[in-house]
């Protein structure tokens, strides 16, 4: 089939680029006329698994890019909008990309097309983009507005998105649906994964995804409702995590003991400096409009957040009485990224952490695989960049691990005691444990779990009771 793409940001672009994997004609539309040049000379915006070799495949090939909407519109009978919805200043969702991108495809649309949302766009955005079209002109009969939420995730969205658990589609008429069906065909007979070439399937994942036909309203709330939930889980492990610090319990056993209930779950349950990105703290606060604006009291959502940000300062608050005082200290720290296996820092919670740090007069030296020079547009020379995790920690006062690289658990931390000024380490994302840390001679903090430090070759760990 022919499609377009609208917007060329992680999600446009990875779904750009996985349509045309699974043999459809894409054009990927952007207004940003040097992304589209990036990426037509062969550049990759983004860091992500797989999404370099799935572009060198069909690039120039199924897969083109475009700042011209009007010639892509004519040529395709689907086009999914994917621009950015950004977080106003009341919270709710800025749809006026989406207004923008509706009303054009409107002037030129000839002959029958699904519009469909893949943004994630409050409910009842489909009723919008109808009226935008009609208002444009376009007869009843022209269009369909489809929405088909996405639930890729930064660090594994080209096999999130090749291999979904389900596929939704809020539709109001059966060819629309049809056509949606037809979209995700190869991945949902599983003919993709046997294709030769084909991005490998994870262990995990299913072959065969739901195909979920729904209404629009039902589909745009699946996609709020999905993130408000995994949000709420995390910060409902970091409550927990909170109560087990005072009450001398161990997170990582509570977790164990409550996830292994399959009604429950392990998945998003590790406790920590809370969630980040550009996807769950703007989602739980559209969300909340939402309900407000529909009259629907949803008070759980403000707990979500609020729990999320003290998360960070509570953190801030152990890095003192570990410290003493943090005036003037070295700190060294491990990861920037929102996230391993991303290069992305929007509303990273290591960065909230070291601004927070910065602003108590520390020095910080940081190291992230992945996300510096992102960090560096945000961050700039408040604080000093490392090439990797030993040179960062070459006579700090104390370590920090804010991201949750899977790469850090290969650090040599007897190494890692040698360099440090002091040898203690405070894990944000409860990476190691603590026997781990102190065979290596190091003190150790973490969230939801006893103290244990080292002291003059003795382990010492924290009583079982006692203030935080
Ligand atoms: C999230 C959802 O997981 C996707 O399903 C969704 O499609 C996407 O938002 C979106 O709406 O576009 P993403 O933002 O890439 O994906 O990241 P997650 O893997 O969900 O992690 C979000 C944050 O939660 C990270 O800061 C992570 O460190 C934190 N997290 C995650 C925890 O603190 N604890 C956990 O147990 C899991």
């Amino acid at each position: 089939m022919r499609m377009t793409v609208v917007g060329s940001g992680y999600v446009g672009l990875v779904a750009a680029t996985c349509l045309a994997e699974i043999g459809h004609h894409v054009v990927c539309v952007d207004n940003d006329i040097e992304k589209i040049a990036t990426l037509e000379a062969g550049g990759t915006p983004i860091h992500e698994l797989y999404l370099q070799e799935l572009l060198s495949r069909h690039r120039g090939g199924r897969l083109t890019f475009s700042t011209s909407l009007e010639a892509a519109v004519r040529n395709s009978t689907v086009i999914f909008i994917a621009v950015g919805t950004p977080a106003s200043a009341t919270g709710a969702a800025d749809l006026s990309y989406v207004e923008t991108v509706a009303r054009s495809i409107a002037q030129c649309a000839d002959g029958y097309k699904v519009i469909v949302e893949k943004s994630t766009v409050p409910v009842r955005t489909n009723e919008l983009v109808h009226r935008t079209m009609v208002q444009e002109g376009r007869e009843w009969s022209e269009f369909d507005v489809v929405s088909n939420p996405e639930f890729l995730r930064e660090g594994s969205a080209v096999t999130d998105f090749l291999y979904p658990d389900r596929i939704i589609v809020g539709a109001n008429t059966d060819r629309a649906a049809r056509l949606m069906r037809d979209v995700y065909a190869p991945l949902l007979d599983g003919s993709y994964a046997q294709q030769s070439g084909a991005v490998p399937k994870p262990e995990k994942a299913r072959l065969e995804p739901l195909f979920l036909e729904t209404s629009p309203q039902s589909a745009e709330l699946i996609k709020h409702a999905s993130n408000a939930f995994l949000a709420m889980k995390i910060s409902f492990i970091n409550a927990v995590a909170n109560l087990c610090e005072t009450a001398g319990a161990d997170i990582e056993q509570v977790r164990k003991g409550i996830g292994t209930d399959r009604r429950i779950g392990t998945d998003f349950l590790h406790a920590g400096i809370g969630y980040g990105g550009s996807c769950f703290p703007k989602d739980v606060a559209a969300f909340r409009t939402v309900a407000r604006d529909l009259g629907v009291s949803f008070g759980l959502l403000d707990e979500v957040h609020k729990i999320n940000d003290e998360q960070r300062s509570l953190f801030v608050k152990k890095v003192r009485s570990a410290l003493w005082t943090i005036k003037g200290k070295r700190l060294a720290v491990l990861g920037l990224a929102f996230k391993c296996g991303t290069d992305d820092v929007r509303e990273s919670a290591a960065i909230e952490v070291i601004k927070m740090l910065l602003e108590e007069g520390a020095q910080i030296v940081a190291y992230d695989p992945a996300a510096t020079e992102r960090a560096k547009t945000i961050l700039g020379d408040s604080i000093s960049y490392a090439s990797d995790a030993y040179s960062a920690a070459e006579g700090a006062d104390a370590l920090l691990i804010l991201t949750e690289w899977r790469e850090f658990l290969q650090l040599d931390l007897k190494r890692m005691k040698k360099v440090l000024r002091y040898p203690v380490v405070l894990d944000g994302r409860n990476l190691f444990t603590a026997k781990q840390m102190n065979s290596a001679g190091l003190s150790y903090y973490s969230v939801g779990r006893r103290p244990a430090e080292v002291t003059a070759n003795t382990v010492r760990t924290a009583p079982r009771t006692g203030a935080r």
